[in-house]
């Protein structure tokens, strides 16, 4: 998108006025239908982008006087904001809304919708219209902001309601945000990818990149500081190239610095950083500020070069590396990395995959996030020969699984007797008077201590390094 572009896809005063009328009016619409306040059940699937739609969808909801449940079968609406990266994800959508036929049956008043990713693609609309007839509203991921408005057209109008505009994308500030949790945050600071890795379905269904306004993000995060947030984690598909069509333009690394000086008690995260587009700057910048966590989530996908070129990711394994090494030299055993990787793209051979598996070991991450290649439907590797069985890619996924929980063992092993300042962040697991905690690497730690410590930072000592957590002890002062 050119900076022109960028501009014009700001929603306007204007129109998010006429949004605030049809609050009001679906607060009169639903006061006629239903006796009380009526609930609204918003089930979201898919990555951190989409919880931070589903909280605003949950904003506007509150404001036009629905009340929240989880239990979908008491509500009169339920909302899936749906996710399309791969089919297993897609069929879970089918499945959970065919099994509200019958509740939609007994239930006329009760409202139906479906949001997010998945809606964007319009052979998925053209499925929900012709076979779930049951479904009143379907709207894509540019529209959210206009929520009121659709809720007040499904509610009050005779037809059902599919919106679903193909645009590049559009951003829409100042719509009211109701946070899951009161102690960490999401907060988006671009939208869109631009980088049509070859199998991945993001860029057409959320359309190209734009970043929001420094000023705005500051103010945002100012705010969530203020009210008691102490983990604010910095989102966008490709952070770093978070910036580049502001006028002027600002870097990641930048914004990172000026988010790190302000005052208060608060750590940063931010996902997901591109290897092609990762800076050295983002890594010194990372090292330098202290309140930014010590965590680069950084997908490598496959240790194929061959792949990776097939794959469209435009960086070298050698390229990879060298940003790890350089990041480890900075941050040494304080860093904890993370990363995604894809099993079986088309075309992808047994010696391969084992390159994959050698860079898995190179690598040593905290823990990976692996896939078995699904095919995207308009995506070029969709288009691609797939000659390897699903039972054989299976096979290599177990190796793949089994290589890195012996590897994320031995990480763990390395924390054993380390002191790290922790956020303190909700009830433990491994005992009734335990409290979890996550260190900068984003390691979970439970030790023995009171529920009134929950929603602040403690100096917390390993002693006993486990599978998924840790078990530690509090101690006084970091050493
Ligand atoms: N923007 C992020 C990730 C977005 S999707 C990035 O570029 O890293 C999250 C992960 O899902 C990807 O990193 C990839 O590993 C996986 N993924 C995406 N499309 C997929 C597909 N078609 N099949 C299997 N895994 C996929
Ligand atoms: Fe998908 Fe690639 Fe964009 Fe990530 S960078 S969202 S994997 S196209
Ligand atoms: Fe899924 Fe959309 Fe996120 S496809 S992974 S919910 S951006």
């Amino acid at each position: 998108m050119n900076k022109q572009n960028a501009k014009t896809a700001v929603v306007s005063a204007g129109e998010l006025e006429e949004q605030k009328q049809y609050v009001s009016r679906v607060h009169s619409a639903i006061s006629a239908l239903y006796n009380g306040k009526p609930k609204a059940c918003v089930i979201t699937y898919g990555c951190q982008q989409n919880v931070a739609d589903s909280e605003k969808i949950k904003g506007m909801l509150e404001l036009m006087g629905y009340d929240f449940t989880d239990d979908r079968f008491e509500a009169k609406l339920i909302i899936f904001n749906t996710c399309a990266v791969r089919e297993h994800a897609e069929d879970r959508v089918f499945g959970n809304v065919g099994a509200l036929k019958n509740y939609k049956r007994e239930h006329p008043d009760a409202v139906l919708a479906l949001c997010g990713c998945m809606m964007q693609q319009q052979h998925i609309a053209d499925k929900i219209k012709k076979s779930y007839p049951f479904v009143d509203l379907v709207f894509g991921t540019h529209v959210i902001h206009r929520l009121p408005e659709l809720l007040y057209k499904t509610l009050t109008g005779k037809k059902r309601v599919f919106e679903i505009p193909d645009t590049d994308g559009i951003i829409a500030e100042g719509i009211p945000v109701k946070r899951d949790s009161d102690a960490k945050a999401w907060l988006p600071v671009m939208y869109g990818c631009n980088n049509f890795c070859s199998y991945c379905i993001v860029p057409y269904v959320r359309g190209r990149e734009r970043s929001r306004e420094k000023a705005e993000i500051i103010k945002e995060f100012k705010t969530l500081v203020s009210q008691g947030y102490k983990e604010i984690t910095l989102l966008g598909q490709n952070v770093n190239s978070y910036g580049k069509d502001l006028t002027p333009c600002v870097s990641f690394a930048e914004l990172l610095r000026e988010l790190n000086a302000l005052d208060g008690d608060f750590r940063i995260r931010f996902m997901t950083s591109h290897p092609k587009d990762c800076t050295k700057e983002l890594i010194e910048t990372m090292a330098s500020c202290d309140k930014v966590a010590q965590h680069l989530h950084l997908p490598f996908q496959s240790g194929s070069n061959r792949v990776l070129g097939a794959m469209n990711r435009r960086y070298t394994r050698e390229q990879y590396l060298e940003l790890i090494h350089y990041a480890r030299k900075l941050m040494g055993d304080e860093l904890s990395v993370t990363s995604d990787v894809i099993v079986g793209f088309p075309g992808e051979t047994y010696e391969e995959f084992k390159e994959t598996l050698s860079l898995v070991e190179e690598v040593k991450a905290t823990s990976l996030f692996t896939f078995i290649y699904s095919p995207r439907k308009g995506t070029p590797a969709a288009e691609m020969d797939d000659p390897v069985p699903a039972s054989e890619k299976s096979k290599w996924f177990k190796k793949l699984t089994d290589l890195q929980e012996r590897i994320s063992a031995e990480q763990m092993a390395l924390h054993k007797g380390k002191i790290y300042k922790c956020y303190v962040y909700g009830k433990g697991k491994l005992a009734d008077n335990y409290v979890a905690a996550r260190n900068d690497g984003n390691l979970i730690i439970e030790f023995e201590g009171d529920e009134s410590l929950i929603g602040t930072f403690q100096n917390i000592k390993v002693i006993e390094p486990l599978t998924f957590v840790m078990r530690g002890e509090i101690v006084k002062e970091k050493q």
